[in-house]
C-alpha cells in the first residue's frame, strides 16, 4: 500500500516459510473478518473504518469545538486502552515544543492524563497546575468500574464542582463509557454530562478509532477525519487474502515464524521520540492480546539513538531470543543541515551540509546491519510520513495483525483474564467488603515484606 510497507529482507525469513503459513493465515483472516473466532463478541473494530457513522464524527467534532472554547487543558482520565491510543496519536503528531509555545499563543488545548496510575505526587501536581488554567475533563472507562480512573475522576469531579459549581462542571465534563452499564454511565446520566458510547463489541485496546480516542484527539487539534481515512485505506488494503501482497498478514506470519525459532521477545524500535507512545500503545495491544495460557511474544520497545547507548548492547550481544521491528519514517527530505565549523575540533566537518534526517537514516542503516549480523532479525515497517493519515493506517495495520497473530497463536486476542489477579488482591488488601478471607491469606503471604 502506498504509505506503509513491510520490508522482510533483513528478517532471515525465506519465501518458502511464508508460503507454508498461507493457509493458516487465511484461516485466521476468516475467523477475524467473519467474527467466528475466540472472543468474536469483541471484533466490532474490524469493519469499523468502513462502517463508521459520519454523524458520530460530526457529534465528536461539535463536542470537541465546545470544549476547545472552554479550556486550556483537557484532563483525560482513563487507563490501558482508555487512554493509550489517544496518547499514542497525540504525542506522535504534536509539536514537542508545544509546552513552551503555549505561553505565546494557544491554538489547541493541551491534553494531560490522569487515572493511569495511583501516584499521589503526580495527582497533587496535576490539581495544582490546572488551577492556573481553564479546565475540561474527559473521563473514559468502558466498564466504568476500573479503580485507578474511578479514583482520579472522583477527585477531579469534586475539584470541578468546587471550582465551577455543579452546573458549570456539567458543561466541562464529558464521559465516554458503556451505553447502559456501569457506575460511570449511572453517574453521567444522573449528572447530565454529555456522553459518548463505547460499543459492546469493541474492547479497550482496539478502541482508538472510536470516541475513546477521537474526542480527545479532536480537542487537541488532530485531524480525526484524516486519521479515519488512513485507517479506512488500510482496512480496504488488508481485505486482500493473498499473503504475498498483504503487509499486515506478512507481519503476523513473520512474527509467528520467528517465535517458532525461539525469538520470543519482539522489540519495537524507532528513530523518532514522537513515536514513543505508539510503542506504548503497541505494547499494550500485543501484550494484553497474546500473553496468555503460557504463550505469546513479549513486546518491548526502544527509542534510538538514545537506547543504542543502553539497550543496544543487549540487542547486539545479549541472549539471542530477540527480534526487532523497526518503525521507520522513509521521508528523508530534511532541511536542517549540519553547519561547517571553523575549528572542527570534533572532526565532524565531513558531515557539514548533510541534514539530520540523512544522518538519522544512516544511524538506522548502520544499526540494522549490526543487529542483523549479531543475530537479531529485523522487520522494517516503512511509513511514508508521520501525519494523521499515515498514523491511521499504522494503527489499523497493527490491530488487524494482532487479531490474526492471536489466532495463529491459538489464544483469544480479545480478553485479558490475567489482569484480574492484581485487582482482586488490591481490593482485598484495601479492605473491600466481600474479600475478607482472601485478605487474610494475602496478609500472611506479605509477612516477608
Ligand atoms: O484493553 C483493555 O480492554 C483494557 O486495557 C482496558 O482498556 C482497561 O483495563 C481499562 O478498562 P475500562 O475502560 O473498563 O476502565
Amino acid at each position: 500500500m502506498a504509505g506503509l510497507n513491510l520490508n522482510l529482507n533483513y528478517s532471515g525469513i525465506q519465501d518458502s516459510q511464508l508460503n507454508n503459513m498461507k493457509e493458516m493465515v487465511r484461516a485466521a483472516q476468516q475467523l477475524l473478518e467473519n467474527g467466528a473466532g475466540a472472543g468474536s463478541d469483541f471484533t466490532g473494530w474490524v469493519h469499523l473504518p468502513q462502517t463508521f457513522d459520519m454523524a458520530l464524527m460530526d457529534q465528536v467534532e461539535a463536542c470537541a469545538a465546545r470544549l476547545k472554547e472552554k479550556c486550556d487543558v483537557l484532563v483525560v482520565v482513563g487507563i490501558g486502552g482508555s487512554y493509550l491510543g489517544t496518547r499514542a496519536v497525540s504525542e506522535a503528531l504534536k509539536d514537542p515544543m508545544e509546552p513552551l509555545r503555549r505561553f505565546c499563543s494557544r491554538e489547541n488545548p493541551t491534553i494531560i492524563y490522569a487515572g493511569h496510575h495511583l501516584e499521589e505526587r503526580y495527582m497533587e501536581q496535576l490539581l495544582g497546575a490546572i488551577d492556573e488554567l481553564e479546565v475540561c475533563v474527559n473521563v473514559i472507562s468502558k466498564s466504568g468500574t476500573t479503580t485507578e480512573p474511578a479514583i482520579a475522576f472522583r477527585m477531579l469531579k469534586s475539584y470541578m464542582e468546587k471550582r465551577y459549581g455543579v452546573d458549570g462542571a456539567k458543561e466541562r465534563i464529558v464521559a465516554t463509557t458503556d451505553k447502559a452499564r456501569g457506575a460511570l454511565r449511572t453517574l453521567a446520566d444522573e449528572k447530565g454530562y454529555e456522553t459518548f458510547v463505547i460499543e459492546d463489541d469493541i474492547g479497550g485496546r482496539y478502541s482508538v478509532l472510536t470516541p475513546v480516542g477521537l474526542l480527545p484527539l479532536a480537542v487537541s487539534g488532530v485531524d480525526i477525519r484524516a486519521l479515519m481515512e488512513g485507517a479506512k485505506a488500510a482496512y480496504e488494503e488488508y481485505l486482500n487474502p493473498e499473503l504475498e501482497t498483504n503487509n499486515c498478514f506478512k507481519y503476523a506470519a513473520a512474527r509467528t515464524i520467528l517465535q517458532d525459532q525461539g525469538k520470543v521477545v519482539e522489540i519495537l524500535a524507532n528513530y523518532n521520540p514522537a513515536l514513543q507512545y505508539i510503542s506504548e500503545w503497541w505494547k499494550q495491544l500485543y501484550g494484553e492480546s497474546e500473553g496468555k495460557d503460557g504463550r505469546g511474544i513479549f513486546p518491548a520497545s526502544v527509542q534510538f539513538s538514545s537506547d543504542l547507548h543502553s539497550m543496544g548492547q543487549y540487542i547486539q550481544d545479549g541472549r539471542r531470543m530477540i527480534f526487532e521491528t523497526v518503525l521507520l519514517e522513509t521521508d528523508q527530505n530534511g532541511s536542517l543541515k549540519v553547519n561547517e565549523d571553523g575549528q572542527n575540533l570534533d572532526g565532524l566537518n565531513f558531515l557539514a551540509g548533510k541534514s539530520l534526517k540523512e544522518i538519522n537514516f544512516k544511524a538506522f542503516e548502520g544499526t540494522l546491519l549490526a543487529h542483523v549480523a549479531g543475530g537479531t532479525p529485523n522487520l522494517v515497517i516503512e511509513l511514508e510520513k508521520i501525519d494523521a493519515y499515515h498514523i491511521g493506517q499504522l494503527l489499523y495495520f497493527f490491530m488487524k495483525a494482532c487479531g490474526i497473530s492471536g489466532y495463529l497463536l491459538g489464544v483469544n486476542p480479545f480478553d485479558q483474564p490475567g489482569v484480574e489477579a492484581y485487582k482482586k488482591n488490591m481490593f482485598a488488601l484495601l479492605g473491600k467488603p466481600g474479600y475478607e478471607a482472601h485478605r487474610q491469606t494475602l496478609e500472611a503471604a506479605l509477612k516477608r515484606l
